[in-house]
């Protein structure tokens, strides 16, 4: 069991660096110094990076998206496929000249690859400008990492992973100012049999419920109208702690708290899902009518060799309940192709049950071999290429469920919360509770605001009629 109350002390600590930081690096660069964050992967790897930035405030920076006029740029950076860390390696490499005409400037690697004892060694190697490489668990020491650095320590290399106490009270600096990350948890204790990312997160480990009731209220009354909670497994909430609060107890909770707002989540892993989870989507009016429900392959042979402790049956179960329960309920998934050992046969077990379910979106990935992990080992006879045929079958039956799926939409009115422009001058878009997007005539000034708008159309997008702002 680990405890998260008391971390004050540690974020004071860091919070002491900062002030030290901001003041040296003041006199170092003769001006106010500007720091990049560039950010991988997944929404967790975006939250900790809106931290990250908090914490370079208040060791005084200001951000920048431009690279080339950073004093410290930093890589928040992703392991889950291979794409992702060759990625990385070309980012890395192109601070190389900027170093090398600025010797000053700071150049740091963290998150999920940067936590590799192979990724860490290879940077100490073959990278010899990047400053510090730190992992995914002590992201909160930056203060401390910049402060020693600036004050000409040599290159730091932090990967501890001692799954101890989730520091609480980190700034935060973050990206939007009406959707935001919230997260609940961090690691996974999983162990998908073709997953890094136990390995480079560590345990799974839960924040306070209090400490999360505090920052959502902190958001809502800073004017946030989508909170998306964010962990691997968010239906694993709690577990191990002496809370008392289940996930679907936290939802309640927050949906109780004052304010017009929406609440997401991600991700659900069906092995935890319940119907008790199900039947409080249902019933409190602020949670989104969404649930992303990763089922990765729809042969129970797959997901053995997976261990992914669900089977088809199971998963159709759980998804035939929340189609039965929560009226118009977007239905969202993961799927890996080409998982080591997969036949067409497996394959076509996932197409059908992608036919069955009519997923509104999915996320579909190439199976990826991750150096440690268990699948990695595991004979893999099928062709990339042949992977890829498979891939793209799964691609077009999903088009033609998409396409299906919009006349579902035309002639209703939906809430939609208005988050961004339109494809074409003049109009805005906004999502619905649900995953869709809708276009309608409005201006700026509606960004932020919720809008009821009734839908009319489809060209490219779903195209309404604002009927009324909320
Ligand atoms: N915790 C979440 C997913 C995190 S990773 C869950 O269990 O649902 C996001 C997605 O990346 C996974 O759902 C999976 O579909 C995909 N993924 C993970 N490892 C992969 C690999 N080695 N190759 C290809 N896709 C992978
Ligand atoms: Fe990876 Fe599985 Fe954990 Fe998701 S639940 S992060 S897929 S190990
Ligand atoms: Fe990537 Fe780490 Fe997220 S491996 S997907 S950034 S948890």
């Amino acid at each position: 069991m680990y405890k998260t109350a008391n971390t004050a002390e540690i974020t004071a600590e860091q919070s002491a660096y900062a002030k030290r930081t901001a003041a040296l690096a003041f006199k170092i660069y003769g001006k106010t110094p500007k720091a990049c964050v560039v950010t991988f992967g997944c929404q967790q790897n975006v939250s900790d990076s809106e931290r990250l930035k908090g914490m370079l405030t208040e060791s005084g920076y200001i951000m920048t998206e431009d690279m080339t006029d950073a004093q410290f740029i930093i890589f928040n950076t992703c392991a889950v496929r291979e794409h992702a860390e060759d990625r990385v390696y070309g980012n890395i490499g192109t601070t190389k000249a900027l170093k090398k005409a600025n010797p000053d400037i700071i150049v740091a690697v963290c998150g999920c690859m940067a936590q590799r004892q192979s990724v860490a060694e290879k940077i100490k190697r073959s990278y010899p400008y990047v400053d510090m490489v730190f992992g995914t668990q002590v992201q909160y020491r930056l203060p401390e990492f910049l402060y020693k650095r600036l004050s000409g320590a040599g290159r730091i290399f932090d990967l501890t992973l001692d799954n101890g106490e989730i520091p609480e009270n980190v700034p935060i600096k973050r990206d939007g100012t009406f959707k935001g990350w919230l997260p609940i948890m961090y690691g996974c204790d999983n162990f998908c049999t073709y997953c890094i990312v136990p390995y480079v997160r560590g345990r799974e480990r839960s924040r306070d419920p209090e400490q999360i009731l505090a920052e959502a209220r902190e958001m809502i009354s800073a004017g946030y109208k989508d909170i998306t909670l964010l962990g691997q497994n968010v239906n694993s909430y709690g577990k191990g702690t002496d809370y008392g609060v289940n996930f679907a107890e936290l939802l309640r909770r927050i949906n109780a708290l004052d304010g017009d707002f929406r609440i997401r989540f991600m991700t659900s892993h069906p092995k935890d899902c319940t119907k008790e989870l199900i039947d409080t989507i249902r019933d409190c009016e602020k949670v989104s009518r969404h649930l992303h429900l990763p089922f990765q392959s729809g042969s129970d042979r797959i997901l053995k060799l997976m261990n992914r402790h669900y089977d088809r049956e199971k998963y159709l179960s759980l998804i035939n309940y929340a189609k039965e329960q929560i009226e118009d309920v977007s239905l969202t998934s993961d799927i890996i192709v080409g998982f080591p050992g997969e036949t067409y046969e497996d394959f076509k077990e996932t197409l059908s049950l992608v036919k069955e379910v009519e997923f509104s979106s999915l996320f579909t990935f190439i199976y990826s071999p991750r150096e440690g992990t268990p699948a990695a080992a595991m004979d893999d006879p099928v062709s990339r290429e042949e992977k890829g045929k498979w891939f793209s079958e799964l691609l077009k039956v999903q088009e033609e469920i998409a396409e299906k799926n919009i006349s579902k939409f035309i002639g209703k009115t939906y809430k939609v919360l208005c988050d961004s422009k339109g494809s074409e001058d003049g109009f805005m878009s906004g999502h619905t509770s649900g995953t869709a997007a809708i276009e309608f005539k409005g201006g700026e000034d509606l960004l932020g605001k919720f809008v009821n708008v009734k839908v009319n159309s489809y060209d490219r997008v779903l195209l309404g009629t604002a009927e009324k702002i909320i």
